[in-house]
């Protein structure tokens, strides 16, 4: 096939992108958008600050239209992301202990039922191990309320959308022997052995090249998959896209039977979060890189 979602879909797999709602009305964006993926991840605009920016009030409209955006289009949606320590609205940053357990579980609750049935993947918590060589948690508002607080909020994204698949996602987890990896992979070992409902888990790949990409990745894939989770490459951008280091992430994936999809974290370079990086598969002008013939040839 002659686009990246229409190769992913031949390997059984998605290929998407972050999407920013304030960008629909971007031709040349959507142009892209359109033709060459087939999964959205939100890029903002599920996030606790969005969605909830008053206690207790609900904003739904930018999300909304990237959903309608994606759906009508046949791309399926990733939700990014009900529980996080950071892009908390000020409100939720103000509380603390069972106050702030409740806030957060009715959050889940509220989000996920309005999502119900339009959200293939929640990454229901994100972001929750530090890094370093602990291997632990990392500490927020969220951690102080208990160390239960993670499979509490997979609970209750369950209930709201029993047929969304959940995920955990993080970063800094992509290297096997890295404690953080160590870390969130016992948890994952931890949930299934005791029926904790989580289905999948997302590593960001927001790598910088060399060492930070590891020649284990594979490995690592492959060790979350055979505990019965899917795995995705969530978030991914590399510092100046190199096309090796694209094609060698794409056939991780694909060598690992249940990764079972790819998500860049924005369209072109000018998109980018790092857009100082040039990290993205087009240039600002909306041109496909080598990265991306590589990503091409590769699927
Ligand atoms: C980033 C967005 O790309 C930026 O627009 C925003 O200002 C900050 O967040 N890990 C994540 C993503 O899970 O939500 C982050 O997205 C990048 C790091």
């Amino acid at each position: 096939a002659t686009t990246l979602g229409a190769s992913a879909a031949e390997r059984g797999r998605f290929f998407g992108t972050a999407v920013a709602a304030g960008k629909l009305g971007d031709g040349s964006y959507t142009t892209i958008l359109n033709r060459e993926f087939n999964q959205v991840t939100p890029e903002n605009e599920m996030k606790i600050d969005a969605t909830e920016p008053q206690r207790g009030q609900f904003s739904y409209g930018n999300a909304d239209r990237i959903v309608q955006h994606a759906r009508s289009r046949g791309m399926q949606v990733r939700g990014h992301t009900l529980a996080w320590h950071s892009q908390q609205p000020g409100w939720m940053q103000s509380l603390s202990g069972s106050t702030l357990r409740q806030a957060m579980l009715n959050h889940v609750t509220q989000v996920a039922t309005h999502f119900r049935g339009q959200v293939t993947w929640w990454d229901v918590v994100n972001e929750a191990f530090a890094d370093g060589s602990g291997g632990g948690r990392r500490d927020s508002n969220l951690q102080r309320t208990g160390n239960d607080w993670i499979e509490a909020a997979f609970r209750a994204a369950d209930a709201a959308d029993p047929d969304a698949q959940l995920c955990y996602n993080d970063y800094n987890t992509d290297n096997w022997t890295a404690a953080k990896t160590q870390g969130v992979y016992r948890m994952v070992q931890d949930f299934k052995s005791r029926g904790v409902p989580i289905d999948c888990v997302g590593f960001q790949a927001h790598f910088t090249g060399g060492s930070n990409y590891p020649s284990n990745f594979r490995t690592t894939l492959s060790s979350f998959a055979a505990l019965g989770v899917d795995v995705h490459i969530t978030e991914l951008d590399i510092r100046n896209a190199p096309a090796d280091a694209y094609r060698n992430v794409t056939n991780d994936c694909l060598a690992v039977p249940r990764c079972t999809g790819i998500t860049v974290w924005g369209i072109r370079d000018s998109d980018s979060w790092r857009s100082g990086e040039s990290p993205l598969l087009f240039n600002s002008g909306g041109t496909k890189k080598a990265a991306y013939d590589a990503v091409l040839a590769a699927l």
